[in-house]
C-alpha cells in the first residue's frame, strides 16, 4: 500500500497561482480532506508564511490554529530549508528550536526540512527539535542531476539521514526532472540501505511526473505527494484522484476514500475558476513545458529571470542567459536549484552576461556561499572562480550555524514594541517588513509609534 501525502493547501496553489489561496478556502478544502485517509495534509510553510501576512492581511499562525481545529483525524505536514527556517539567512539554533517547537505547539505533526545543498549540517538541530518536542521529522534531499549527484551520492546521504535521527527520508524534485527510469534506480538503491520510509515529491512540469510515480511505487517508495484535482498538474503535483483511480485494487492502492475527493472536487473546482478569473492563476501553468528536462531549471526561476531581463530591457539575451545558466552552476560546484541556490545561480548567469566579462560583478550571497556561509557545496568550487570574486579570503568548513550566538532573546527585546507572543517573534525574525506592516495592522498600532518605541530600546 502507498501512502499520500495531499498538497493542494500549500504547494498545490504555491506553484500554480503564487500561494494566494485564503485561509477560508483552506478550511473549507481540509474540513473534507480530512475524512480521506490521507497519511498527512501538507498545510504550511514555504511561501504561506509570506503570502499570508504580505498579500492575505492574514496570521500564519491563526491559519495553522484553525486548520488543526477542522483536522481532527489526518496528520498535519510543514516544510522548511533547514537552518535558514523560512528566511534567507542561516538562524541560529535556538530560534530553529523555538520555530519547531511552536509550530508543534499550534498543530504540525510532520516536520519536513530541506537544505538547498543537501549538507544535513544545516539539518541537524531541525531533527534535534522536532524530536524533542515530539513531532515527526522528515528529512527530504533536493534531487537535481549533476556529475556529483548519481545514485551513489543519494544512497550515501540516505544513510546519514537515518543515522542523522529522522523519521523518514523524502527525495524532493522541486523542478520535476526526475524520469521514470532514474526514479527506479533511485527508489530500488536507497531502499536496500535504509529502513525509515521513503517518500517521492516531484511536479509535472515537464509533462514526466505521472509515470516518474508509478516507477517509484513499483519500485517500493511508501508514501508520494499529489495534489486535489483540478489544483494539480502542471507546475503542481500529479492528481490525487487520478493517482487513486489507477490504483485502486491493486497492491499498492492507497484506499483513500474517493467520495470523500469527489465531495470536494467541486470547491477545488470553484476556487480554480476564482483565481482562473482573478487573473492570478494563468492557465499556462497547466501546460507542459519539456525544455524544463533541458536546462534543468525550475519554472519559478525561469520566470524571475525573464523579469530581470524584461526590466533590463535584454530579453534578446535570453537564450544567452540560458546556456551560462550550467555553466554558472558548474563553476560553484554544482548546487541543486531551489532557493535560494536558484536565485544566485539565476542572478549570476545574468550578470555574467550583462556586464559582459564573467563575475565581474557578484551577488553578496554568492559571495556568502564561496566563504562557505551556506554550508559545504556538493562538487569543488572552481579556484579561479572563486579567486575571481573572493580573493585569497578564508572559507569556512565547520557548521555555518556554530559560528551563531543565540539570537532569540535578542530578538525578543528587539521587537517588544510590537510582538505579543513567541510566535510573533518569529514571525519578526522571518520576514521582518511585512511581519511588522502585518502586526501593526493586526493590533492597531500606529507605525510612528512603535518605530520611535523600536529606537527607544
Ligand atoms: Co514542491
Amino acid at each position: 500500500m502507498v501512502r499520500i501525502v495531499e498538497t493542494s493547501v500549500r504547494d498545490g496553489h504555491q506553484s500554480l497561482f503564487a500561494t494566494r489561496m485564503n485561509t477560508e478556502e483552506v478550511l473549507k478544502l481540509c474540513s473534507i480532506l480530512d475524512n480521506a485517509g490521507y497519511h498527512a495534509i501538507e498545510v504550511w510553510g514555504g511561501a504561506t508564511f509570506d503570502a499570508c501576512m504580505r498579500f492575505l492581511n492574514e496570521d500564519p499562525w491563526d491559519r495553522l490554529r484553525a486548520v488543526r481545529a477542522f483536522c481532527k483525524k489526518t496528520k498535519l505536514q510543514m516544510l522548511f530549508r533547514g537552518q535558514n527556517i523560512l528566511g534567507y539567512r542561516h538562524y541560529s539554533d535556538d530560534v530553529v528550536d523555538m520555530f519547531c517547537k511552536k509550530s508543534i505547539e499550534n498543530g504540525i505533526d510532520i516536520i519536513r526540512v530541506f537544505d538547498a545543498l543537501n549538507d544535513i549540517r544545516n539539518l541537524s538541530q531541525a531533527v534535534t527539535s522536532t524530536k524533542k518536542y515530539g513531532g515527526e521529522c522528515q528529512i527530504a534531499l533536493s534531487y537535481t542531476t549533476s556529475p556529483v549527484h548519481t545514485i551513489d551520492y543519494y544512497v550515501s546521504l540516505a544513510k546519514d539521514v537515518e543515522k542523522l535521527g529522522a523519521d523518514s527520508l523524502c527525495i524532493k524534485d522541486m523542478a520535476g526532472v526526475l524520469l521514470p527510469e532514474d526514479a527506479t534506480k533511485l527508489v530500488s538503491a536507497i531502499k536496500k540501505e535504509i529502513s525509515i520510509p521513503l517518500e517521492l515529491h516531484s511536479h509535472c512540469t515537464a509533462g514526466v511526473c505521472e509515470m516518474t510515480y508509478m516507477a517509484a511505487i513499483k519500485a517500493g517508495v511508501d508514501i508520494v505527494d499529489t495534489s486535489l484535482s483540478p489544483l494539480s498538474n502542471g507546475t503542481a503535483q500529479p492528481s490525487t484522484q487520478a493517482l487513486c483511480n489507477v490504483l485502486k485494487g491493486t497492491e499498492y492502492d492507497p484506499k483513500l476514500d474517493l467520495d470523500v475527493l469527489r465531495r470536494a472536487e467541486p470547491l477545488a473546482t470553484e476556487i480554480v475558476n476564482k483565481y482562473v478569473s482573478n487573473g492570478l492563476l494563468n492557465t499556462k501553468s497547466f501546460e507542459i513545458n519539456p525544455s524544463i528536462l533541458t536546462y534543468q531549471v525550475p519554472g519559478g526561476m525561469l520566470s524571475n529571470m525573464i523579469k530581470q531581463l524584461t526590466d533590463q530591457g535584454a530579453m534578446d539575451k535570453y537564450e544567452e542567459v540560458l546556456k551560462e545558466i550550467p555553466k554558472v552552476r558548474k563553476d560553484l560546484g554544482y548546487p541543486p536549484l531551489v532557493t535560494p541556490m536558484s536565485q544566485m545561480v539565476g542572478t549570476q548567469a545574468v550578470l555574467n552576461i550583462l556586464s559582459g566579462e564573467r563575475y565581474k560583478m557578484c551577488a553578496k550571497e554568492v559571495k556568502d556561499y564561496l566563504h562557505g556561509l551556506y554550508g559545504k557545496a556538493p562538487a569543488e568550487v572552481d579556484p579561479e572562480v572563486r579567486k575571481k570574486i573572493i580573493g585569497d579570503d578564508e572559507v569556512i568548513t565547520c557548521r555555518p550555524a556554530d559560528l551563531l550566538e543565540p539570537e532569540f532573546e535578542k530578538l525578543k527585546e528587539t521587537y517588544k514594541g510590537i510582538a505579543k507572543s513567541d510566535e510573533d517573534v518569529l514571525s519578526l525574525a522571518l520576514f521582518e517588513n511585512v511581519a511588522k506592516d502585518f502586526l501593526r495592522k493586526k493590533y492597531n498600532l500606529d507605525k510612528k509609534e512603535a518605530d520611535e518605541f523600536e529606537m527607544f530600546i
